[in-house]
């Protein structure tokens, strides 16, 4: 796959998923604008990377998508790509639920996306970009103690889908990808435990018919995919990638 010349926004570029496909698209050629809070982090991701430009923003606050939008426009006066991958999940039994809880997840998982692409949407245009959605095996199975996460991954799918036909006629095309459980900062940056992570792991590793969890690196691939000028007739599909776990 060859990006050159193309230019690339990664939301949560920070670790994990957002980190290996950063690199994956600056490996390509590509002009990335990595996003997340953590600006150390950031420059993680772009060391030996010249092609990666660290962008620290929050975006759950009010104005940052049209913010991160205009730096990568500003700087490389267009946009191809957009990868909403910024997301976090949270452990929320139904009797534990509230209303703060509800917001955090679907402010970052939901909402950021939306404007974040709505933003990116005159750009997109101009050049018959692609909007890439990083999604769940869970958005589309349930997902018991934590299923607030759940549906704002279910939501984020169908709003692939509408998005895919509503810019079809710009040639935009919108798809997204669900990892199963990958490698990553995830469940830490949930407030889990160390011991629990480890639990969990060991145990989402057992249920996963290929017999282990995926690699963040295995997943960027196919997110570059789904991007990609060649691909030119997928839109509005969801690519659930989990080593057969939504099988089972
Ligand atoms: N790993 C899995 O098992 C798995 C499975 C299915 C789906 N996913 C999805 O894959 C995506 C990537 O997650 P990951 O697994 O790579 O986890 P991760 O390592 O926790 O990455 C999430 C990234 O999002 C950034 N982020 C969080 N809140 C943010 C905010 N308010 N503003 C800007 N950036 C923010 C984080 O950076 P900062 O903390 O520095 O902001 C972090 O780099 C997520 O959408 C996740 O739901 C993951």
């Amino acid at each position: 796959m060859d990006f050159t010349g193309r230019t690339v926004v990664v939301t949560g570029a920070g670790s994990g998923i957002g980190r290996a496909v950063s690199r994956l698209f600056a490996d390509a050629g590509a002009r990335v604008l990595g996003v997340g809070r953590r600006a150390a982090a950031l420059e993680e991701t772009a060391a030996d990377h010249p092609g990666i430009a660290a962008h620290p923003a929050d975006l759950r606050a009010p104005g940052t998508a049209r913010e991160v939008i205009d730096a990568a426009t500003g700087r490389w006066g267009r946009l191809d790509v957009l990868v909403n991958n910024a997301g976090a999940t949270r452990m929320m039994p139904l009797g534990e639920t509230t209303a703060e809880g509800i917001a955090d997840l679907f402010d970052l998982n939901v909402t950021a996306p939306s404007l974040l692409s709505s933003a990116a949407l005159p750009h997109l245009r101009q050049v018959e970009g692609a909007i890439v959605n990083v999604s769940s095996t869970y958005g589309h199975r349930p997902l018991p103690g934590a299923a607030h996460y759940a549906a704002s991954k279910a939501a984020l799918e169908h709003l692939t889908r509408s998005w895919a036909v509503e810019l079809a006629a710009d040639g935009i095309r919108v798809n997204a990808l669900a990892p199963g459980p990958t490698e990553s900062e995830a469940l830490t940056a949930a407030g889990l435990p160390d011991a629990v992570v480890d639990q969990i792991k060991q145990d989402e590793a057992a249920r996963i018919p290929l017999g282990r969890r995926g690699d963040p690196e295995e997943i960027a691939t196919w997110i570059l995919r789904l991007a990609d000028p060649q691909t030119t007739w997928l839109t509005g599909q969801t690519l659930t990638l989990d080593g057969g776990l939504e099988l089972t």
